[in-house]
């Protein structure tokens, strides 16, 4: 990779450790399929074609590789589960919806390296038995789902799509899908209702775990598109050797899309496990604007428990349990799920001490009011009123117990609805209470009530007169 350079301001730090992102805001890359192909580009579609398809299933397995969509789930494991008696269609499905805030990083692959997605794409599809893929790509990239429709025409052309791949016997075509600019689009079983030109209502799971009853009621492999691309280097790498990067659990590279109150926002790769929050923050974003100081960071897009940096925590179980502060916390799945928050999307937002805890609240309860797609009533009812009691704390207008209000319809909706959505407005609304209790309530006044109250007596007054 030496030989590689970067466009001037855009060279990795480096503590980055770039696989999927190697050839983002490089000097001289283009998205073409011919400097595609100049760097060696399609030859793992080409040794995937030439090996059984369990083999490179063992190989993902192997390479521990864990989704990078959000739930951290194995790859390899989840292509497992397509039923060994399906006499159904098989469905690739790329999940390009790119929607949780704070993550800005498979459109960077899209805009720049197309054609790695669609290698990955073609490796993956011929792993699990699948003729016909889908990329759902956000209705907001317009013009990402033109590079790809671009990118699958000459992809095509050069005999890397279509019939016969490669010689190999192989067919198989992707679709490019805009999707419906909607949050839940990408849930996986929203995004295949929305693909099957429905509502995206999400599916209820079980029965409908889509690598078993997905698309059109078919075995479904639902990735997003950084996953996708991390299977072209499993095997070029070998899994063994793949699973050496990053810490055990937690192997490979990813992508974290740093915003917020840091100097130097941006994307960076790093080997999961291996950068913590002092490391990201410090010594890759440059540290707090000047005069400020970092007060919290929400670690793995909006959806995922706030952290306040001046927190310690226990990590892992029994003797081993170690104390950790906020700053020595690797970004890695599990360690951050010890925390008691998620690494998610991989979208970081920092927060410095000018920010009050009420506005960040305000901002992330319309989205998620905004977003519900309204089919159970303790998400479309709850999300409506947790940001009804949040704009009132916000606009100075609440009592202190309007927090407890908040809190307990916040647990009224976690853990009850259809789809994880529910839990993604209510972890946020949750970990802030709990975190920042204090503040929230500093936001607050008994007097509210005795105005509302005095102002509820004069309108019936008034009325009661007219
Ligand atoms: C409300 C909600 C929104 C989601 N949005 C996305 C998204 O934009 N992109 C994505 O890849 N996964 C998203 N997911 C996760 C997907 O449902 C699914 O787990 C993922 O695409 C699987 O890919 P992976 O195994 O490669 O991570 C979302 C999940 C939920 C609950
Ligand atoms: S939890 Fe919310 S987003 Fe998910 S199905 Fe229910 S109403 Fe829709």
């Amino acid at each position: 990779m030496s030989d590689i350079t970067y466009l001037p301001g855009k060279e990795p730090h480096e503590k980055e450790h770039r696989l999927i992102f190697k050839n983002v805001d490089r000097k001289g890359w283009d998205p073409k399929i011919k400097t595609y192909l100049a760097e060696g580009g399609y030859k793992m579609a080409k040794k995937a074609l030439k090996m059984k398809p369990q083999g490179i299933i063992d190989e993902v397995k192997a390479s521990g590789l864990r989704g990078r969509g959000g739930a951290g789930f194995p790859t390899g494991i989840k292509w497992g589960f397509i039923p060994p008696d399906n006499t159904k269609p098989v469905y690739l499905i790329c999940n390009g919806d790119e929607s949780e805030p704070g993550t800005f990083k498979d459109r960077y692959i899209v805009h720049q390296d197309p054609h790695q997605l669609i290698e990955g794409m073609v490796i993956s599809a011929y792993a699990v038995g699948a003729h016909v893929a889908y990329i759902y790509i956000r209705e907001e990239f317009p013009e990402a789902a033109i590079i790809l429709e671009k990118a699958i025409a000459d992809a095509k052309k050069n005999g890397f799509l279509g019939k016969d791949i490669q010689g190999s016997g192989f067919d198989l075509e992707i679709y490019v899908h805009r999707g419906a600019a909607a949050y839940i689009c990408g849930e996986e079983t929203g995004l295949i209702e929305s693909l099957e030109g429905k509502r995206p209502y999400p599916r209820i799971k079980p029965p409908y775990f889509p690598a078993a009853i997905g698309l059109y009621m078919a075995p479904t492999i639902v990735n997003n598109v950084e996953s996708l691309c991390h299977v072209v280097h499993i095997l070029r790498m070998g899994g063994e050797e793949y699973v050496k990067l990053g810490t055990p659990r937690n192997s490979g590279t990813r992508i974290v899309c740093v915003s917020g109150d840091v100097k130097k926002p941006g994307y960076f790769e790093i080997e999961v496990g291996k950068v913590t929050f002092q490391e990201l923050l410090y010594d890759m974003c440059g540290g707090p604007k000047d005069g400020r100081t970092l007060k919290a960071v929400i670690p793995g897009g909006s959806s995922s428990k706030i952290l306040r940096c001046n927190e310690t925590f226990k990590i892992g179980r029994g003797e081993d349990a170690e104390e950790m502060t906020f700053w020595q916390l690797p970004l890695d799945f599990d360690t951050l799920a010890a925390a008691g928050s998620m690494a998610g999307s991989g979208g970081v937002i920092v927060m410095d001490d000018t920010r009050r805890m009420s506005w960040i609240l305000n901002n992330i309860t319309h989205f998620y009011a905004h977003e519900s797609c309204g089919q159970c009533t303790p998400c479309r009812e709850g999300s409506t009123w947790m940001k009804k009691v949040s704009d009132r704390i916000e606009d100075g207008k609440a009592t202190p117990s309007d927090v407890q209000v908040l809190e307990d319809i916040a647990y009224q909706i976690d853990g009850k609805t259809v789809c994880a959505f529910g839990e993604a407005s209510a972890w946020p609304v949750e970990a802030m209470i709990d975190k920042f209790r204090d503040e929230l309530v500093g936001e607050t006044s008994d007097e509210n009530d005795s105005r509302s109250a005095e102002r509820i007596a004069q309108e019936q007054f008034v009325s009661s007169v007219q």
